[in-house]
């Protein structure tokens, strides 16, 4: 008899922690699996099939889209618009949400957020990629969905996770009762449980962080990175510098090893490079699950008000006593006007 626990297996059981619910997020679960597997095979063979490169857009954040990154909003808006368990869906690549307005999904309770292909600069380089999402039950009464059900904080998310398509293809997630990791089995097809009750460690040695941008970073950010680099034994300092460049990544490696993620404000990035609504809150909310911390040097990332569908913010994420040492050099060299000053909607 095997032993192997599948995706399916795993969220069927696991809906008896939610009494009253009909199914509804355990279908919309599935549908994001099998849009994860789709994405998987097309990243698998990007080399040989012809998605490297630019599809010769630009996205609404002003950056090239690559063609996987087409592919990959495309596969998880059809995948969620055909489950029927989702009213509306806001992607990185889409300057407004996409309404889902089927018979299927009328009396659809979710909406998804989700950044459909994290890392895209790597995909020409055979460097492991991502995509994040999150679920939040809808605010508005019925009908198709609208913007404002994508205006919450990130503590009413009802789950988050992320696919890593790494060495293997790895999906995480949280509904608020810890998280579990699956690593696909290309053999059958499924993801299996491979890692349950994922937990980070509370201190590790690991910063991640791009210092190529090191002159634009807030006093606080630049007196940690000197302290992460300075010798001492009680601490294990210095720490080691891991950049991937796939945020997916690198948080998918310091939630297993220990460690800490920081994108800050620079002054080419004043109001910080990454997302709250579909990169931030569901990657926070993982973190927190597994025992670490997420915020953005002064304030839980989870407890931001969403005021733009895109957001900005910064992020300092991981190790729960790395992301606290990381603030309080924030809060003894950097202000919180730094960031109010250079993000009106904060
Ligand atoms: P995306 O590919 O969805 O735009 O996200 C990339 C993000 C994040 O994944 C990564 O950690 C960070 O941007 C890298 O930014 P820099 O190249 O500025 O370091
Ligand atoms: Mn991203
Ligand atoms: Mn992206």
């Amino acid at each position: 008899m095997s032993k192997v626990k599948t995706l399916g297996q795993f969220i069927i059981e696991k809906q008896s922690d939610f009494p009253f619910s009909k199914g509804e997020l355990s279908r919309l679960l599935r549908d994001i699996g099998i849009a994860s597997k789709i994405v998987n095979r097309e990243v698998n063979k990007a080399g040989l099939a012809d998605i490297l490169g630019d599809a010769g857009e630009i996205n609404i954040q002003g950056e090239n889209v690559k063609k996987l990154d087409v592919f990959a909003n495309e596969q998880f808006i059809a995948a969620l618009s055909l489950g029927g368990e989702c009213c509306a869906i806001a992607s990185e690549e889409n300057e407004d949400i996409i309404i889902v307005n089927n018979e299927m999904s009328k009396n659809a309770k979710y909406v998804v957020a989700m950044d459909p292909l994290d890392g895209s600069s790597n995909i020409d380089v055979n460097v492991s990629v991502g995509t994040i999402f999150s679920i939040y039950r809808r605010t508005s009464l019925s009908g198709p969905g609208t913007n404002e059900d994508f205006y919450q904080r990130g503590t009413e998310q009802v789950a988050a996770g992320y696919v890593i398509y790494g060495s293997s293809c790895m999906l995480v997630y949280t509904t608020g009762k810890g998280v579990n990791g699956f690593t696909l089995d290309p053999s059958i097809g499924e993801f299996c449980l491979s890692h349950p009750n994922m937990q980070t460690p509370k201190s590790a040695v690991t910063y991640s962080i791009n210092e190529g941008n090191y002159v634009h970073f807030p006093l606080g950010v630049k007196k940690y990175i000197k302290y992460c680099q300075e010798e001492d034994d009680d601490t294990s300092r210095p720490y080691s510098s891991r950049y991937i460049g796939s945020g997916v990544a690198d948080i998918h490696r310091n939630l297993i090893k220990g460690g800490i993620y920081i994108y800050p404000i620079t002054s080419k990035s004043p109001k910080g490079k990454l997302r709250l609504l579909y990169e931030c809150n569901p990657l926070a909310f993982i973190i927190e699950q597994a025992g670490g911390k997420a915020c953005d040097g002064f304030n839980r990332i989870m407890e931001l008000d969403m005021k733009e569908l895109h957001q900005r913010t910064p992020l300092f994420i991981g190790s729960y006593d790395m992301v606290e040492t990381a603030s309080s050099f924030m809060a003894k060299y950097s202000s919180q006007d730094e960031l109010i000053m250079t993000n009106p909607i904060a």
